[in-house]
């Protein structure tokens, strides 16, 4: 089921829940260094159970009250800029429906995201929200939250091979790649080619992500006909995920890469045309790689996925042509109402959508992301292309970034 619409609200119950509203500004807040990752931080919110509607650039307020719930929620990294606003408006928004939550962020290691979680789970929390770093690494230590009863939600990255997982928020992330592919159809109009040929290089997500063969399918399959057809070239020869992957969505490891290849396939003079890229980290060191390490002086087509303020800045100076934008705050949106939904006895379907009154899209999908134990009810949302004309209107003016000194700056 699609849904684009502003409904009235039928809640269930005592369902009180906030959508929108992102202060908690009653709430108290501690942070503390853990162990050996990221910053852990915890919150106790039981006594400031949000009641109050905030109307923000999207969704409607809706209320629900969580008050006497512990939320763990387990984000991969902070060193890639968008889990640190995942993680904050996911505290956010459980924080304003008066829940506790507890953060945490594993440094991009996998042995420290196993730890979190058992922490999360020894802190009692009545559900778990992880985006893993590695989806292959965790079945154990969430086969203790199931033990314990403990929902988990995996969030943006399918978790593998776990029948602990009880739902998937996401994106569409085949979409993601196929906006990619599309867009370098239409910038270099491949249908209306004839003769002409162009050089395409791809750079592709980290193997250990569920999410990056999808990119990199989703890209590859809309491209491949005009590779097929010769239209496009691939001088490096490597058109496989695995040729293409980066381990950890690792900006050097993307520079790195892509100064090889230039270094091997394009020091003859040989024009690059495209860098097609998953996302906006590899994109970063993909650019770098360009500026420091390409002979042409041709504008390259470059992608990226995310939004990331150094990218949106290349986009503004040039230097990358597009990124895909995941609105990550709706995301969060819709994971409040899920884990509400969860924490309150219910077993949440394409209702939930209908029931939302979101204003943004999101799909119920019960067939494409099977976990290796089953299929996994998805709530997928829609990625949107931008480019530097239409930066303003799809992120400024919906409130998602500010401008300063004429760059986007992330409002959250
Ligand atoms: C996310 C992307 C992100 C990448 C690296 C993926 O799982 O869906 O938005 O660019 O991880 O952080």
């Amino acid at each position: 089921m699609k849904a684009k619409k502003l409904v009235s609200l039928a809640l269930a119950g005592a369902m009180v829940f906030s959508l929108g509203a992102c202060g908690s500004s009653s709430s108290s807040s501690s942070t503390a260094s853990s162990a050996a990752g990221d910053v852990v931080s915890k919150s106790d919110t039981t006594s400031t159970a949000a009641t109050t509607s905030t109307s923000t650039n999207s969704g409607t307020a809706i209320t629900a009250d969580l008050s006497g719930k512990k939320v763990g929620i387990s984000m991969p990294t902070k060193s890639l800029e968008r889990w640190n606003r995942d993680g904050s408006f996911l505290e956010q928004q459980f924080k304003s429906a008066g829940a506790d939550t507890e953060l945490t962020f594993s440094d991009n290691k996998i042995d420290q995201q196993v730890k979190d979680i058992e922490n999360l789970i020894a802190d009692n929390v009545d559900l778990l929200v992880v985006a893993a770093i590695d989806g292959e690494s965790l079945s154990n230590v969430l086969a203790d939250a199931k033990d314990m009863n403990i929902p988990v939600i995996s969030y943006d990255r399918l978790i593998m091979n776990t029948d602990a997982i009880s739902y998937y928020v996401s994106f569409d992330n085949y979409k993601v790649g196929q906006l990619q592919g599309q867009f370098v159809i239409d910038q270099l109009d491949l249908d209306n080619a004839g003769d002409k040929t162009y050089n395409i290089e791809f750079t592709a997500g980290d193997p250990a992500d569920n999410n990056a063969t999808y990119f990199f399918n989703g890209a590859m399959d809309t491209l491949k006909p005009y590779i097929d057809k010769g239209t496009l070239k691939v001088p490096s020869g490597q058109t496989s995920f695995s040729e293409c992957g980066t381990a950890s969505w690792d900006t050097t490891k993307a520079m790195n890469r892509m100064q090889n290849i230039l270094g091997s396939y394009y020091s003859d003079g040989t024009q690059l045309d495209v860098a097609l890229c998953s996302n906006d980290s590899t994109a970063l060191g993909v650019t770098q790689a360009i500026e420091s390490d390409y002979a042409g002086d041709n504008k390259v087509i470059i992608t990226g996925q995310d939004g990331d303020e150094a990218n949106l800045a290349n986009i503004i100076d040039g230097k990358q042509t597009m990124t895909v934008y995941k609105a990550v705050k709706n995301e969060t949106y819709v994971t409040l109402a899920l884990g509400a939904a969860i924490l309150n006895g219910e077993k949440p379907d394409e209702s939930l959508i209908s029931s939302s009154g979101w204003d943004f899209d999101c799909t119920y999908d019960t067939s494409s992301y099977n976990n290796g134990t089953a299929v996994i009810p998805s709530y997928l949302l829609t990625p949107t292309v931008v480019t530097k004309d239409n930066i303003q209107k799809e992120l400024v003016d919906t409130g998602y970034y500010k401008m300063e000194n004429g760059y986007p700056k992330a409002v959250g």
